[in-house]
């Protein structure tokens, strides 16, 4: 029997055109295309080619327009500031407008550049949209990144303004902001033309004058800006992700084929009406921030939650019940690590008993490999379908999931459910030969790619095709292996490539080794992702010493931890690290991390047939027995 969910998506791969053509009915265009899908320059595909649109408009003015305006547009709820605020979709139009003027007076015009560098409060969101109405492209970078992550992305986007606050607060750590932003315009070779701060009351900052602007005061000179009709194939943003190496890749989301796919997933994947309450509790710099807590919502007429503060200790394990039943919330997003981190905490769940969470419809987890345990605890506790689903900050939208709103498929627990309409998923062997069900193998998505997602690397085509597309050609390369069943659930096992996944961050091993290559007294280094039971994984580091060294090692260990947290950021969650002899390496030289992880998770390994020196592998397995790894290692991991 064909349900919704089958016929949506035998659809979406029989005819895209007439598919997303008709999703597209539900944007306003100021003209539309001469083309659904422009495939002229494969595998550069383009959605709505020719259409002209603004995204700005579609997220708020229309929702005005349309009788919206008293509406809840954004809930801010701040437990770290004690503060709440409820902004409607007439006075975001007012304070996006005329932040949108600030920025135009600033020189800010369609297709420059902004930075966004923001804590999680409305005005990160109000940034993005004003960027959207100018037809400028936003990039946020994450407040957990320190200054030379930040400067690398002022490198690579050259923003004529940057857009920040004097502080972020990480529980009842206020981090200053300010002195971050000005270190990373020093390290940059590229120098914005301004600046605008938020000033916030719980740090101050000195503004460099004739550079730097108080947000409250720009703003309220500026004449309000009205929306530019730009391209639907123009960029919307650039998000920048962790790649191989330390240069980011910095995924580019256009305006047309973005608004149609994520205004079409609010109700077919999370069954999500106009004016009801949808909460992603993640943050702006991540790609669930982008598209779940700025732009889908907004584009269908729901509300959407800004949260500043943690699932616990903000003040405690309810503090996700508290924020669901106050806020009349329909449906949650987050990562599988905040429901772990409430769930260590509150183990049997006794918090729950203070709250009404009748409004709670669905759970949807993503951003790693939720865990059995976990959905069962959240099925048990809330009484609501848990939907994993799987994407990826190049995808913008789910790959995989349980499309809620139109068919609930029976949950398998580890499985993100069945492809979502639009994606041709498929499991190609080392051969590129389709894998059986049941046969792990590369997981690829036969192109064209469904609007939404990314069409290039800012200023790296070349590596945008190298990436993403060389590998199986005519398929996007996930770089995720996993398999499909009998049933057609997917299932995401590892990453294949260095990527890891810390509390739902991506994070890349490579860019850390760089870091710890960087220490005077390394030699060689090697980092691994070993398992978590809170964050999923977290990085640990193997170091060998030049000859000579006489420092302490101890010495050594901290200035390499510290020199990871200053140089990538608080977010790369780097502390375990230790000295060895000598790294196992294949016999051409490949250091054989692979193994070296599977001994620090002590589990079974097979010794593998290229290994040059098997003794170097007990040599390691003592060292990370040595700092509570391997044999040592107290937690029971998966
Ligand atoms: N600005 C500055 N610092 C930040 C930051 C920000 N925006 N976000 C995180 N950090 C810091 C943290 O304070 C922490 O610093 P510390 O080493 O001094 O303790 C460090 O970066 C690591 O952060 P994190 O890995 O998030 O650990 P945590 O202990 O602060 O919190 C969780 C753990 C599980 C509670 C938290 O990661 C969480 O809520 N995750 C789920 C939601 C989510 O973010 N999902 C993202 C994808 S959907
Ligand atoms: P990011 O680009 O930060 O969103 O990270 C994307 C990566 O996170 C994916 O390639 C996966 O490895 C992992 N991931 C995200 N969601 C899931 C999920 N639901 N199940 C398994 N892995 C996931």
């Amino acid at each position: 029997m064909t349900n919704a969910y089958q016929q949506a998506y035998d659809a979406s791969l029989q005819d895209p055109e007439a598919f997303w053509g008709e999703a597209a009915k539900e944007i306003s265009w100021y003209k539309t295309w001469d083309k659904v899908l422009d495939d002229s320059r494969k595998p550069f595909y383009r959605w709505f080619a020719g259409a002209e649109v603004n995204t700005c408009y579609n997220a708020i003015d229309r929702h005005v327009e349309g009788g919206r305006g008293d509406q809840a547009a954004i809930i801010y709820d701040s437990p770290v500031t004690n503060s709440k605020r409820t902004i409607t979709y007439a006075e975001l139009k007012d304070e996006v407008s005329k932040f949108a003027g600030a920025l135009r007076s600033l020189g800010v015009e369609k297709g420059d550049r902004v930075i966004v560098y923001m804590p999680m409060v409305p005005e990160a969101v109000v940034a993005m949209l004003a960027c959207a109405r100018l037809g400028a492209v936003h990039s946020v970078v994450f407040g957990g990144f320190a200054s030379n992550e930040l400067a690398t992305r002022i490198n690579d986007a050259q923003p004529k303004v940057i857009v920040s606050a004097t502080c972020g607060i990480e529980t009842t750590k206020v981090i200053p902001y300010k002195p971050l932003l000005d270190h990373a315009i020093e390290l940059a070779d590229h120098k914005p033309a301004a600046t605008i701060i938020l000033k916030r009351p719980q740090a101050e900052a000195e503004l460099i004058a004739g550079r730097d602007h108080d947000w409250a005061e720009i703003a309220a000179k500026a004449q309000p800006a009205e929306c530019v009709p730009v391209a639907a194939t123009d960029p919307l943003y650039i998000l920048y992700t962790s790649g191989t190496t330390g240069q980011p890749k910095g995924v580019v989301r256009d305006n047309g084929g973005h608004l149609v796919a994520l205004k079409w997933t609010m109700k077919n994947v999370y069954n999500i009406e106009p004016g009801q309450v949808f909460w992603a509790a993640s943050d702006v710099g991540w790609v669930v921030g982008h598209s779940y807590i700025c732009y889908a919502p907004l584009f269908h007429g729901a509300t959407t939650v800004v949260y500043e503060g943690k699932p616990v200790g903000t003040p405690d394990a309810g503090a996700f019940w508290r924020m669901i039943s106050e806020h009349n919330i329909t449906a949650l997003f987050t990562a599988p690590t905040a429901f772990r981190a409430i769930k260590r905490e509150d183990p049997e769940g006794a918090l729950l008993k203070n709250y009404d969470l009748s409004c709670l419809k669905t759970l949807f987890l993503a951003g790693e490999r939720s865990d059995p345990d976990t959905i069962k605890w959240a099925q048990t506790n809330l009484g609501v379908p848990v939907v994993d689903h799987w994407w990826q900050t190049e995808t913008g939208w789910a790959i995989a999931a349980n499309c809620v709103g139109l068919h609930l498929f029976p949950v398998k627990p580890g499985s993100p459910t069945k492809a979502v309409p639009g994606w041709d998923l498929q499991v190609l062997d080392e051969g590129h030969h389709p894998c059986k069900p049941g046969q792990t193998g590369s997981l690829v998505v036969k192109l064209p790619l469904p609007p939404g997602t990314f069409y290039t690397l800012w200023n790296a085509e070349q590596r945008f095709f190298d990436s993403y597309m060389a590998e199986f050609p005519g398929y996007y390369k996930t770089a995720d292996a996993g398999m499909i069943d009998e049933d057609g659930y997917a299932y995401v096992m590892s990453r294949t490539d260095d990527i890891i996944n810390v509390a739902g961050h991506r994070l890349s091993t490579g860019q850390m080794e760089e870091v710890l290559a960087s220490h005077p007294d390394v030699a060689e280094c090697a980092v691994i992702g070993v398992a978590d039971q809170l964050k999923g994984q977290l990085p640990l580091g193997f170091v060998c010493l030049k000859a000579g060294v006489t420092k302490p090692n101890d010495q050594i260990l901290k200035e390499i931890v510290a020199l990871v947290r200053e140089t990538i950021g608080p977010v790369a969650a780097f502390k375990s690290c230790t000295i060895v002899k000598r790294l196992p390496k294949t016999r051409s030289g490949k250091i054989l991390r692979g193994t070296m992880q599977k001994i620090a998770d002590n589990q079974d390994y097979k010794m593998p047939a290229t290994i040059d020196d098997p003794a170097i592998l007990e040599e390691i397995d003592e060292s990370l027995q040595e700092i509570g790894y391997s044999k040592a290692r107290k937690e029971a991991v998966e």
